[in-house]
């Protein structure tokens, strides 16, 4: 298979996250036999330093002659008092919005191995497997109007009909194809948008009598997250919801760091960038943890080329690592080796390669 791939490194720890995942796309690569063109583009910070715009035209144009688009992370310090429209976040708004990536899929997975390192007891934390669908092209990240004068400041929250639609039947789709269980989650105590929302699901519920659907209030599923996370399988939500759940979510398993997601929209075409930010302050250090952006790849292989066994091996391979008691500085527990970034990223590399030859020989045996 042949894809052609832009690939927007952004700022912070995302130029060396994005290093690591795309020295394992080449690993997959050449053990499956792709060929994997790459293109790099700005975003972010790093696109306002060079064209003063976070979401430059270059870059717009070379990922809409791609096949998906895999990003690092935005943001810092630096840009923090920048008017709105020069602000690194701005750059990913955009990219999602211009692309309709309406759809974004943050899997949320307990690797056995990294249970110690999550802030709930083991019994509490381990077979959690849920995905969180988090609409992510409409509401209060894009509503007009939307300003800051000196005495006040408006945002507002709006959800057309059919922008609503679209994400709850690709919620539907995916409970179908997991558990069967789908958690709508929504404020309908107190927002319109959420009401609307809500009879949406119940009106969509008819074509899908196979899924069993439950609407739960997102100040409760806040709390439900921590107490019995076991609960949910796929949880869909508005954008701005879907982004506090999403985080709350991702340390159940130990870290935001191993979090990936993808952004889709019907076809394809996807972008595929981790859950976490850019983290500034570990910049340039060498101790950032590539995971969540290795299985952001996984993501893209699956959701956007369809390879499911090459997505599988990457999987296995990062918890395989994580098995043999490797980790970065922000899953170091008593008794395991923290490695950098780098050395964390060869271990997986070894990983795929290693098991690639032994394959061979056993099949020359055979
Ligand atoms: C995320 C991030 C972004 C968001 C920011 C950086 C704009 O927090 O992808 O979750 O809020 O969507
Ligand atoms: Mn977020």
């Amino acid at each position: 298979m042949e894809k052609k791939i832009t690939v927007l490194p952004g700022d912070g720890i995302g130029p060396e996250v994005i290093a690591s995942a795309v020295k394992v796309l080449q690993v997959i690569g050449k053990r499956f036999n792709h060929t994997f063109h790459l293109g790099y583009g700005a975003i972010g910070g790093a696109a306002i330093d060079q064209f003063n715009n976070p979401l430059p035209d270059e870059t717009i144009a070379m990922c809409a002659e791609s096949d998906a688009i895999l990003l690092g992370a935005v943001g810092g310090p630096k840009w923090d008092n920048n008017p709105t429209d020069l602000r690194p976040e701005k750059g990913l708004l955009k990219i999602r919005k211009h692309f309709d990536l309406f759809a974004n899929l943050r899997p949320v997975k307990a690797f056995p191995s990294l249970l110690a390192s999550s802030p709930l007891k083991r019994e509490v934390a381990e077979n959690v497997d849920l995905m969180i669908v988090r609409e992510l092209t409409g509401g209060i990240y894009f509503g007009e109007p939307r300003k800051k004068t000196a005495t006040g400041a408006v945002d507002t929250c709006v959800y057309s009909r059919e922008e609503i639609e679209r994400i709850i039947d690709n919620a539907f789709e995916l409970a179908r194809l997991r558990s069967g269980k789908l958690c709508s989650v929504d404020k309908a105590n107190v927002l319109d948008t959420s009401r609307l929302w809500r009879e949406i699901v119940e009106e969509k519920k008819k074509l899908y009598p196979d899924v069993q659907v439950e609407h739960n209030l997102v100040d409760s599923v806040a709390m439900k997250l921590i107490t019995n996370p076991g609960h949910y399988d796929v949880v869909v939500t508005e954008n701005m919801f879907g982004d506090i759940l999403s985080d709350e979510a991702s340390v159940i398993t130990g870290s935001l760091g191993v979090l990936p997601s993808a952004s889709i929209r019907g076809d394809s075409f996807g972008l595929y960038e981790p859950v976490h930010g850019s983290a500034p302050e570990l910049a340039g250090l060498g101790v950032a943890n590539p995971a969540a952006t290795i299985l952001s790849v996984a993501m893209m292989l699956q959701y956007s080329f369809g390879l499911i066994e090459e997505a599988a091996e990457i999987e296995r391979a990062v918890s395989a690592v994580f098995d043999d008691g490797y980790f970065t500085a922000d899953l170091a527990q008593d008794g395991t080796r923290v490695l950098s970034t780098d050395e964390w990223t060869d271990k997986v590399i070894n990983e795929i390669d290693t098991s690639f030859v032994s394959e061979s020989i056993m099949i020359s045996y055979i």
